[in-house]
Parts: structure tokens; C-alpha cells; sequence
């Protein structure tokens, strides 16, 4: 996946580090790598007509939490957090200690989540601060660990494009091939065929990567997947909300 690069001018600063000693080009460079780099809140919000259990890596600073229908969750994200996620879970007991299991999305049966979930899950993924896309952040829903809850995926603050919304009723459609307990898994999780899963590099959309595609067109639906992503400016924050 490639993401266009603007080249911000910076030109100034290099001219003023150029004239001093290694050692102060180190430390100034460090100074502003760490200035320019900014963290993130998400506002994690349920409007299911039901509980999901929300979950974050990396989280901020608990990995999940219980939302009720109608509830939010504010998550601080770090500087330069990158392959990070946010997820609902489905159909979980807890006990008071936090250890339990859910349906869908289950991270090693952890209420506060250190680890990725078990498809099928709709993911809301993102890096902050790409240096090597001008210091932004980007963004996107993915369908390729399957779907499990519908989700918006949107920037709160000024300077960015558009959101990302997977609104579709995929559970109530899926292929009965691919229907799992409370989701819908991607074929990749249900077949793990190259056809699928693309491990040999060059593979194509399918029946079932259409299937998702015809869905939610801006979701990633296969690991070849052109779809576009979105970047928005570092420190800009977000909103995940489920059934939005
Ligand atoms: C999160 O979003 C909800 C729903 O829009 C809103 O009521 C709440 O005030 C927001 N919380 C924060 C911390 O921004
Ligand atoms: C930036 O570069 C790193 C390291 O080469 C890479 O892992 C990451 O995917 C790149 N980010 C983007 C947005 O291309």
C-alpha cells in the first residue's frame, strides 16, 4: 500500500543544522522528531441497539472496555502508534477479574485487550505520524479479518478527508460458507488458500472479495486491495462509532 507523499518544506531547519557538529545534528534531529510527532484521542462510541465490548491496541490506557448501548470511550493514543486497531467484540462474559470469552473478537479472553482479536472483526485500522508521508496519519476500515459489527471511522478535527463508513447488513447476507457464530469470516480465516490469503504475492479479487466489496466499497476487503486509504494531518482525532 502506498500513500502519496507531500514533501513539506523543511529546508530552513536543514540549513541552520548543516552549519553545526554531528553530535548537535543528532540531538537536534531527535528534538524535532519528537516535536512534530503527536498523539491521538479516539472517541470510541456504541450506537448498537446492543453491548459490545470495544477494544483497542494499543489502548490508552486500558485495552477494552464494556459499552453499553449509547456509551463512548476515550482513548490517548501515542505518538507515532503504527498497525494499530480498534474493534467491537460480540457476545462476552467476563468475570470480575476481567477474564471471560466472546464470540466474536476475542483477544485471548482478556476484558482489556494486549493482543489482536479472533475473526471475524471489523477493524478500524491506522498509524499515526508517518514520516515518510509527511508526518500524517492514515486510516481505513478493514474487512479481511471478516466483519462482525458495522462501523464508521472518521477524523473529529479540521484539515482531513472524509470518513469511512461499512454500514451494511453483511451478517444477515453472508455466505453460509463463511457464517460463523455472531460474524461473518473473511475467506482468507475460512479457507487459508493463497487464492485467499495472497502469501505467494499476486492474487485477485474474488466471488467472496466481491461480496464484501459490493458491501462497503471504501472497506479493504482482500490484501491486494487497492482501495483507497485516508491521511489526515498528525494530531488530528478520531471517531469510531459502531452501527453508526
Ligand atoms: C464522544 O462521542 C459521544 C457521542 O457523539 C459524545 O457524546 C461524547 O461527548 C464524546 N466524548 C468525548 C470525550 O469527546
Ligand atoms: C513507512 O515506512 C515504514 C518502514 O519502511 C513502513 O513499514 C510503513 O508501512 C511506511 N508507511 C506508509 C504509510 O507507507
Amino acid at each position: 500500500m502506498l500513500v502519496s507523499s507531500r514533501i513539506t518544506s523543511i529546508s530552513p531547519k536543514m540549513t541552520i543544522i548543516k552549519s553545526l557538529s554531528n553530535m548537535t545534528f543528532l540531538a537536534i534531529a531527535l528534538c524535532l522528531s519528537s516535536a512534530i510527532t503527536q498523539a491521538a484521542r479516539f472517541n470510541v462510541t456504541n450506537t448498537c441497539p446492543f453491548t459490545v465490548w470495544a477494544a483497542a491496541v494499543p489502548g490508552g490506557p486500558s485495552g477494552g472496555k464494556q459499552l453499553n448501548s449509547g456509551e463512548s470511550w476515550a482513548i490517548d493514543v501515542a505518538a507515532g502508534s503504527q498497525n494499530a486497531r480498534i474493534w467491537a467484540r460480540t457476545g462476552c462474559s467476563f468475570d470480575e477479574s476481567g477474564r471471560g470469552r466472546c464470540d466474536t473478537g476475542d483477544c485471548g479472553g482478556l476484558l482489556e485487550c494486549q493482543e489482536h482479536g479472533t475473526p471475524p472483526n471489523t477493524l478500524a485500522e491506522y498509524s499515526l505520524d508517518q514520516l515518510n508521508s509527511s508526518n500524517s496519519d492514515f486510516f481505513y476500515i478493514s474487512l479481511m479479518e471478516g466483519f462482525n459489527v458495522k462501523m464508521e471511522f472518521s477524523p473529529t478535527s479540521d484539515g482531513c478527508p472524509r470518513g469511512i463508513t461499512c454500514n451494511a447488513d453483511i451478517i444477515q447476507q453472508c455466505p453460509s460458507e463463511l457464517r460463523t457464530q455472531g460474524g461473518c469470516n473473511n475467506p482468507c480465516t475460512a479457507f487459508k488458500t493463497d487464492k485467499y490469503c495472497c502469501n505467494s504475492g499476486s492474487c485477485r479479487p474474488t466471488g467472496y472479495s466481491n461480496f464484501f466489496k459490493n458491501k462497503c466499497p471504501d472497506a479493504f476487503t482482500y490484501p491486494k486491495d487497492d482501495s483507497l486509504f485516508m491521511n489526515c494531518p498528525g494530531g488530528t482525532n478520531y471517531k469510531v462509532v459502531f452501527c453508526p
